[in-house]
């Protein structure tokens, strides 16, 4: 990838501080630069008419039998590349083999990389997508670009089904758990090493993505056409977000807010980087996510043609 590629594609996927020394200066936490100016500062797609995130309201989405399995490939291997501050979020990169198919994806992808929103702590939520009006602590987006791009970002934005982006809500574990589950554990063991913006150290510890999203059924998710969530806010992502979320413990959740800054200690910590809710878009689901209601409810659903 060229200089300039590399550059588009950062500043596209992976907003770093680099993406803010050029033309592009948005951010999550000054009123000059935060999501409601994006439209304005940015411009672009941020006012577009499919952006995302959005608020699921799980009883209007409707069922779509299309809605398979995903074939995950290499979610069980050690797949952790290297993490980043990016100065907007931490993201991880991974090794290449990885990718999914099914999940009524048109096609394969590749994966990417992964990365996180949050709060300000476990009692301040910070996730994207809301789900019946609730926000919950943390979300996980793992994305990945259709396989025939390679890793051409530039490419795969231009393709409204060009990305396919994995939403995991994470939620804080019941009890007293410290620590839990390990694999979370131990990536935000690297928060430390990652405190100022741009960053990183390579991931040694033999962690898979499957590691990361246990007790998660990965055929029962919600799905609609959107964007990306940061600027320029490209309209190419088909959207997964995944019924049952994933339980962390308190004193993991809390690390993210409280370690990693947008520039280094003279600046403030990255806190509620998250984008706010934009307007209402179809959303299906897999049947299998739907099985509380009725065929009566759900007709009647139907026939309202509600979103
Ligand atoms: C990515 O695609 C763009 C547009 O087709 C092209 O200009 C660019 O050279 C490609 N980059 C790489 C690294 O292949
Ligand atoms: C975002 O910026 C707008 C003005 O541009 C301001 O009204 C709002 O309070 C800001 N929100 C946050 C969280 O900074
Ligand atoms: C969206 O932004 C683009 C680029 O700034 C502008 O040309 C367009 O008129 C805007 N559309 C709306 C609906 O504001
Ligand atoms: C399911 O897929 C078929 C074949 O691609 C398509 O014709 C149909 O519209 C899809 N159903 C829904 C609800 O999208
Ligand atoms: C985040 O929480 C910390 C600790 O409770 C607090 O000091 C800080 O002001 C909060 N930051 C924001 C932006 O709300
Ligand atoms: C991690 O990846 C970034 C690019 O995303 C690269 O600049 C950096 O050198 C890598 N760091 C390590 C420790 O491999
Ligand atoms: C990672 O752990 C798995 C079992 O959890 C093991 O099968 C695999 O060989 C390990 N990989 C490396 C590179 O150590
Ligand atoms: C810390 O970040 C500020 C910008 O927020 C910058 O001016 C300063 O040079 C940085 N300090 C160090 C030691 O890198
Ligand atoms: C982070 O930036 C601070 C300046 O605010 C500097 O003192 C410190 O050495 C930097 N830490 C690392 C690990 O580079
Ligand atoms: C996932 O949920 C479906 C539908 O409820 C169920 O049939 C299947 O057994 C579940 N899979 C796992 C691994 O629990
Ligand atoms: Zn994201």
């Amino acid at each position: 990838m060229n200089w300039l590629g590399a550059v588009l594609a950062v500043c596209v996927l992976v907003p770093s501080a680099h993406c803010a020394n050029s033309a592009i200066a948005w951010c999550y936490h000054e009123p000059s630069c935060n999501d409601t100016t994006w439209p304005t500062i940015i411009g672009k797609f941020c006012n577009g008419s499919r952006q995302s995130p959005i608020n699921i309201v799980s009883a209007s989405a409707q069922v779509d039998t299309n809605l398979t399995a995903f074939t995950m490939v290499n979610y069980n291997t050690h797949s952790l590349k290297n993490i980043t501050n990016t100065g907007k979020t931490v993201k991880v990169s991974l090794n290449s083999g990885v990718s999914i198919r099914g999940g009524g994806l048109p096609g394969a992808y590749n994966s990417l990389q992964f990365h996180l929103h949050w709060g300000n702590g476990s009692s301040v939520p910070g996730s994207e997508h809301t789900v019946n009006g609730k926000r919950y602590p943390m979300e996980l987006h793992i994305v990945h670009i259709k396989s025939i791009y390679g890793e051409n970002t530039t490419q795969a934005v231009g393709d409204s089904t060009g990305l396919a982006a994995l939403g995991f809500l994470i939620e804080e574990m019941p009890g007293d758990n410290i620590g839990q589950p390990a694999a979370w554990n131990i990536l935000s063991s690297y928060l430390s090493k990652i405190v100022n913006s741009s960053s990183s150290v390579a991931v040694t510890a033999n962690i898979s993505l499957n590691d990361l999203i246990p007790g998660v059924n990965t055929t029962k998710y919600y799905r609609y056409l959107g964007s990306l969530t940061t600027p320029n806010c490209n309209e190419a992502v088909v959207w997964t977000v995944f019924k049952d979320t994933i339980k962390v413990s308190k004193d993991v959740i809390d690390k993210f807010s409280q370690i990693i800054y947008v520039t280094n200690s003279t600046s403030p910590h990255v806190v509620n980087n998250f984008r706010n809710i934009q307007p209402a878009l179809s959303v299906t689901t897999s049947s299998t996510a739907k099985t509380c209601y009725s065929l009566g409810l759900m007709a009647l659903t139907i026939l309202l043609g509600r979103f």
